[in-house]
């Protein structure tokens, strides 16, 4: 009998189900008797003991169903080690809780966060296997997560709308795309949409700059500029800042994000007329794109062929194309940046992007 926990925690995302499906299908198929304990709102449920049993049935027909059907919750890495309001020991009780149910493996679906704590289980002695999910691709140690070409879809297809009004309208638009630390998914869904400007938390912004890339589109005879800003956009003023004085500045800030900022900037030295729009956690929603479900299949049935060989400790990922793995102890705690001087870059400043620099 194989005994298997299954959680999935942080901010959840589009083909988290899938991966969850592709894991009991590769389980089911190639070996007799598995128990499943699928555990609520992520580790909350490892360290309070709630999990239901669930059936291969369970995971039939959710392929294409967004979100999880486990429920998840953020619970912080840098809290792991801090007893919680009752005083209890959050690592001894998410042990107690896998040893109680005599598991022989925790399969843990995340991102950043997920992934220090799932290293630190492993250190615990717990065998983990870990899926690489999150729409914002930042996951060190896999060129590609699930999640994000769907969020990419999505954000592409509001900087798509935007266009054909921003066009009418001869309006400058900021599409404020999500990812606090980190562009994948603004650059992205920035070329796919057009975008003549984009702005990302790894390339600090000149205002200045990105005002002259506005007004050359003005002087060429285009009325309208797209900007794909990311929720992280940083300027490079703020970007000398130590953590704790741009905390404290953006708390006396007037605007309620970087892309209100921007506008109001432009708005000023241009006169141009200026609208915002925010498609927010649209962007984690909905189902997965036809890409998504079918790298969370794969990689659901690598983590369970991972499990039968009891190949633990590493996380599943994609690397040149080809499904791999990874050790969870080279993983935590790495962010996957986009780099200023990549190819991608280059080609699309090539292209006549700015990205106010
Ligand atoms: O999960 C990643 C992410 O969607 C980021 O892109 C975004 O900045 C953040 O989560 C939003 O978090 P929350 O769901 O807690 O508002």
């Amino acid at each position: 009998m194989l005994r298997i926990g299954m959680l999935t925690s942080g901010g959840d995302c589009q083909a988290l189900n899938g991966a969850m499906r592709g894991v009991v299908k590769g389980l089911t198929n190639n070996t007799k008797e598995v128990e499943i304990y699928g555990f609520s709102e992520g580790y909350k449920g490892l360290i309070y003991g709630n999990y239901r049993m669930l059936s291969a049935s369970d995971f039939s027909g959710i392929l294409t169903r967004g979100g999880t059907i486990l429920g998840t919750s953020r619970q912080p890495f840098k809290l792991m080690r801090v007893p919680d309001e009752n005083g209890l020991d959050k690592v001894a009780a998410m042990k107690s809780t896998y040893h109680k149910l005599n598991l022989d493996c925790l399969v843990v679906l995340g991102g950043n966060g997920t992934h220090k704590t799932a290293n630190l289980l492993q250190n615990e002695g717990l065998n983990v296997i870990t899926l690489p999910k999150t729409i914002d691709n930042d996951l060190w140690g896999t060129d590609m997560t699930f999640g994000f070409q769907s969020a990419v879809d999505i954000a592409t297809h509001a900087i798509d709308c935007i266009h054909t009004t921003a066009a009418s309208h001869g309006r400058v638009f900021l599409v404020e795309v999500m990812g606090h630390k980190v562009g994948w998914l603004t650059l992205h869904a920035g070329i796919a949409g057009g975008a003549d400007i984009i702005l990302i938390p790894e390339i600090p912004y000149d205002i200045d700059k990105v005002i002259q890339a506005i007004e050359k589109r003005k002087k060429m005879g285009k009325g309208f500029t797209i900007l794909a800003v990311a929720e992280g956009a940083i300027s490079k003023e703020n970007a000398k800042l130590s953590k704790k004085e741009l905390k404290e500045k953006n708390k006396k800030s007037p605007y309620p994000s970087v892309s209100y900022e921007i506008a109001a900037k432009v708005q000023e030295k241009t006169g141009q007329e200026i609208r915002i729009t925010v498609p927010g956690h649209m962007q984690r929603g909905g189902s997965p794109c036809p890409y998504d479900r079918v790298l969370s299949t794969r990689l659901g049935i690598a983590a369970a062929n991972l499990i039968l060989n009891q190949e633990y400790g590493n996380m599943v990922s994609v690397i040149n194309g080809e499904i791999s793995k990874v050790p969870l102890e080279k993983v935590a705690g790495k962010l996957k940046m986009v780099l200023p001087d990549s190819n991608i870059i280059k080609e699309a400043k090539l292209g006549g992007i700015s990205f106010g620099d």
